[in-house]
């Protein structure tokens, strides 16, 4: 028997219902195994906050350090929730783990699975995975303001990318190029006018490419690859980009395939000195929070790739299995996320 310790972060709005229905779904899928979840919830998020004052204390991260795997459902406040400052629990909840717990792969796969409708008239056979970098570009906190609120003011964000960032997450990236049938990878970037991260991006490529000469590879400008994943989205495998242009294009790339209710995502620190981190990449949304109106399909498949990191392949593909069949038997009838979650835990058990 090998028990696996496993924090849970359930978060805000919809976090808590559609983690719920994660967490059916992992203890059904090994409910007859020797595999034993043993869970502990940690209340965190923006509710957490206006009760404690609390983001992300010490002592909770060192804790949260020592379990095999986190799973986490969403956190922040709603749009227009004047309590809550825009960016404090992104920042120092949320960002402040994929930090600290050095995840710098952000795997975010998208598939338009047999059945579910994508807005995209002829979307084709969609199947790729971006491999995000997770723990630099303008998401790492330089930057700053000068004479705030005057007409003089000068605001920046300065993206951070180093050698050894890069290359990490650029091998991991062909790494899973080279598992994958199409052994494909596409850079995406903005070279022609980010010239200094851009080059090292490139070059970068280019350099680990040689590793790997069974994996073709490509590049396209961010604006460039818009277009692509609307116009031609078969074409991709694998696309290794920055945090930044990772965050906007994994969201068009959940919109086209099936909607943001579907999509997983892990955040992965694979020399594994610290617990991976699985979420769906929505947020709380608090337009439909506390009513049973979410979809847990992407925090149900972020629990498959859980089961994946932790090596528990035919448990994933199990979980994997129950929401194809769930989503193709899909018909219009609504369902609450209980309902949602029952039937794949059904399904896995
Ligand atoms: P969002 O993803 O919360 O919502 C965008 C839209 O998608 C909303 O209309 C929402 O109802 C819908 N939606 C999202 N998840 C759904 C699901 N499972 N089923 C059905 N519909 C779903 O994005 P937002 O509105 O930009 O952000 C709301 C808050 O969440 C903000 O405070 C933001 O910072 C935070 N956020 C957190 C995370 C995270 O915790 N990883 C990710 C994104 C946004
Ligand atoms: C995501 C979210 C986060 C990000 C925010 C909430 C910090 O949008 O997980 O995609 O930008 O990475
Ligand atoms: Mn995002």
């Amino acid at each position: 028997p090998r028990t696996i310790s496993l924090a849970v972060i359930p978060g805000d709005g919809i976090g808590p219902e559609v983690t719920a229905e994660a967490v059916k779904v992992l203890l059904a899928v090994t409910g007859g195994s020797p595999v034993r979840f043993e869970l502990t919830e940690y209340p965190l998020g923006a509710e957490h906050w206006l009760e404690t004052g609390e983001t992300l204390p010490e002592h909770t991260l060192q804790a949260l350090k020592e379990h095999d795997a986190i799973l986490f459902g969403a956190v922040g406040a709603a749009p227009g929730d004047t309590l809550v400052p825009s960016g404090l629990i992104e920042r120092e909840l949320l960002l402040k783990l994929r930090f600290s717990l050095d995840h710098y792969v952000n795997l975010r796969p998208s598939r338009l699975y047999p059945g579910v409708h994508s807005p995209l008239a002829a979307p084709g056979n969609v199947d790729f995975i971006v491999v995000r970098e997770g723990t630099e570009g303008p998401y790492a906190g330089n930057g700053g303001v000068l004479r705030e609120g005057t007409p003089q003011e000068i605001a920046t964000e300065v993206s951070l990318n180093t050698a050894y960032g890069v290359e990490r997450v650029v091998r991991d990236a062909f790494q899973r190029a080279a598992a994958r049938p199409r052994r494909h990878l596409t850079l995406v970037h903005k070279h022609n006018v980010l010239v200094n991260a851009g080059r090292l991006w490139k070059r970068t490529v280019e350099k680990v490419a040689h590793e790997f000469p069974e994996v073709t590879h490509d590049y396209l400008h961010v604006d460039a690859a818009t277009i692509f994943m609307v116009s031609d989205p078969s074409r991709f495998d694998v696309i290794v980009t920055d945090n930044l242009f990772g965050d906007i294009i994994t969201d068009l790339a959940a919109a086209i395939t099936g909607g943001i209710g579907l999509a997983a995502s892990g955040n992965i620190n694979m020399d594994r000195t610290f617990p991976s981190m699985f979420e769906p990449v929505h947020g709380s949304a608090p337009d439909i929070a506390g009513q049973q109106k979410a979809d847990p399909t992407a925090a149900i498949l972020s629990a498959a790739l859980l089961l994946q990191h932790l090596g528990f392949d035919d448990e994933a593909a199990k979980v994997e299995r129950a929401v194809e069949k769930d989503l193709s038997g899909r018909d219009g009838t609504r369902r609450t996320t209980a309902e949602v979650g029952d039937a794949i835990a059904a399904a896995v058990s």
